[in-house]
Order: C-alpha cells, then structure tokens, then sequence
C-alpha cells in the first residue's frame, strides 16, 4: 500500500475487509445449519420410518398374545379337570398309560413353565412397544414443529429409553430430578440435545464401568429457568479441546465413530430456544454439561421459530 494514501481510504479499506470477514464467518454459520438441519431430518425420518413399520406387527402380536393366555388359561382349567378325573378310569391300561405319558411330557413342569414363559415374553413385548412409541415421540422432527408447553423429565426419559443399549454396558444412570414445570418449547428438538450429550458421555466413559447423572431443577438464581445437566465419570475434556467442542465436526473420535455434529447441533438447538449451554470439566475425572433454558419462550406471541 503506497504510504501516500489517505488514512481514511485505509480505514476504510480496513472496514470493508471486516465486514467481508464477518460475511463470509455468517455464511460458514448458515452453511453449519443446514448441514445439521439436513441430519436432523435425516436421523428423524429413518426412526419414523422404523417406528412405524414395527408397530403395526407388534400391534397384533401384542393383542393376540393377550388372547392366546387368556386360551391357554382355559386349556390348564380342562387339564384340572381331566387330571382329577384320571382315578375313576376303569380301564386300568389306559390310566398307566396316562401316567406314563404325563411323566414323558412332563406336565407338571409344563404346567409351572408356561405361565412364566408367557410372562416374560410379555414383559419383552411391552418393552418393544415402549421403544417403537418413544421412537415415534422423538422423531417428529418434521418442519412443522410446533413449539409446546411439554415435560422435559418426559423427553429425557424417552431419549434414555432409546439410548439405553449405548449406554448400559457402560455406565450405571441415575436420575436426580427436581420439580419442574413444564416448558414451552420443540420437544422433539430438545430431545436431540439430550441423545446428544447423553451418547457423548457414554463414550467418555472408559474400559471401567462409570455413571451418568442426570440431574434437574428449577428457579433459583436462572429466575425463570429450569436446567438439566449430564454429568459423566468419564476421560473429561482437555483444555485445549474446551474451546472447540461445539464447533461443526470438530471430533477427538476416530474417523466413522463420531462427525463432530452432536454438540453444535445441541447449540444451536439450546440457542433457538433462548437458553445456554455451559460446561465444566476436569481431564481424567469427568465432565458436566448444563443446558438452561426458559420456561416461557420469549417474545413468542405466535411469530414463527
Ligand atoms: N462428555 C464428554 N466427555 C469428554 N469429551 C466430550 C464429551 N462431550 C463431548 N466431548 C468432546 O467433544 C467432541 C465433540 O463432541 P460432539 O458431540 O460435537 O461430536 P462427536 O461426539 O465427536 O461426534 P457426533 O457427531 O457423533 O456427536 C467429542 O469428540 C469429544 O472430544
Ligand atoms: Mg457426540
């Protein structure tokens, strides 16, 4: 630049070059967005997808399995009744013959098995059913979101339903819930936000069996607030990394393992929503992610998100 030019072209200059910066730093934001937006939809259509295929067959096993105890219970009431007629059989080559068979089939085993296998099988049913339907909660993830006064101990629970098999070989889970209110808010969102730090505390977790806390509350200083946190036993976060953990795809896991989405996509979700996001954190001890969001959401009065 000649040393001739007037200050005030330079300043300018100067300005221009900012501004262009700050541009190009809002495009790089959008394209951020769409990016996550496009594998929310993602993610949201294949559980919607699955969920819907499981449940209509679940559906009808779960309601023919109801009648098929109520059968059987019938067919072990004819057995009684058979059974306590055998002594009167005046054929006595016939009543040896039942008893042998009787021993062969093992009917009193049968008798005390079956009603346990049904039970369990049951209870096995009812779990499936109890995923397939927080499946379907957590996947409306379609553009017309509607912003609703919801439970967040609800969208945790479910979300920890679907996250259960991630995180049970693992870490123990314990749930310290306070007393919140409800919220108003995009549930299905917001679920997204807890899979995410839930998923990554699960993989913080180390060769030794940890835990994962989930704790809320409600009010105090955050006046109006509520707060959810995660908190793990696991590797913590270095220093270093502390600053970058919700920038897009920045990942310390290896290549196929994580994107470096989870957090920025939790980000910008928290953000939506008026509230923060905030972590502490101590390498080889732990980390806790606290989100804090706003019963009400402001300035809402029926604008669109
Ligand atoms: N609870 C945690 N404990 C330790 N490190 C964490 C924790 N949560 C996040 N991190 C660090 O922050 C990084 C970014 O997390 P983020 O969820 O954005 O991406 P990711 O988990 O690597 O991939 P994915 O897109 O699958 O979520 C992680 O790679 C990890 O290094
Ligand atoms: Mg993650």
């Amino acid at each position: 630049m000649s040393p001739t030019q007037p200050e005030s072209e330079l300043i300018s200059l100067q300005r221009a070059n900012e501004e262009l910066l700050a541009l190009n730093q809002s495009l790089r934001s959008a394209q951020d967005q769409l990016l996550q937006s496009e594998r929310l939809a993602a993610i949201g259509q294949l559980a919607a997808g699955v969920a819907h295929e499981i449940n209509n067959p679940i559906g009808y096993v779960f309601s023919n399995f109801g009648t098929l105890e109520a059968y059987l219970e019938r067919l072990f009431e004819m057995l009684e009744a058979y059974e306590q007629a055998e002594p009167a059989l005046a054929d006595n080559a016939i009543a040896d013959r039942l008893a042998a068979l009787r021993e062969r089939v093992e009917l009193d085993y049968l008798k005390q098995d079956i009603p346990m296998l049904m039970g369990e099988s049951k209870e096995g049913l009812s779990r499936v059913r109890k995923i397939v339907q927080d499946l379907k909660d957590f996947s409306r993830v379609d553009t017309h979101q509607e912003w609703v006064w919801a439970s967040l101990h609800q969208g945790i629970d479910s979300t920890l339903n679907i996250v259960a098999n991630e995180i049970k070989y693992r870490a123990d889970v314990k749930r310290e819930y306070g007393d919140l209110p409800d919220i108003e808010c995009l549930p299905s969102e917001l679920n997204q936000v807890f899979l995410n730090l839930l998923v990554n505390a699960a993989h913080a977790i180390g060769p030794q069996r940890g835990l994962i806390v989930v704790r809320s509350g409600y009010g105090g200083n955050s006046g109006d607030k509520v707060w959810v946190e995660v908190e793990d036993n696991g590797s913590g976060i270095a220093p270093e990394h502390l600053a970058r953990i919700f920038d897009p795809f920045f990942t310390t896991k290896p290549v196929g393992r994580g994107t470096g989405l989870g957090l920025s996509l939790a980000y910008g979700i928290v953000q939506k929503h008026h509230g923060r996001i905030d972590v502490r954190s101590e390498p080889g001890r732990g980390s806790c992610f606290r989100v804090t969001l706003p019963v009400r959401r402001p300035g809402a009065e029926g604008a669109a998100s």
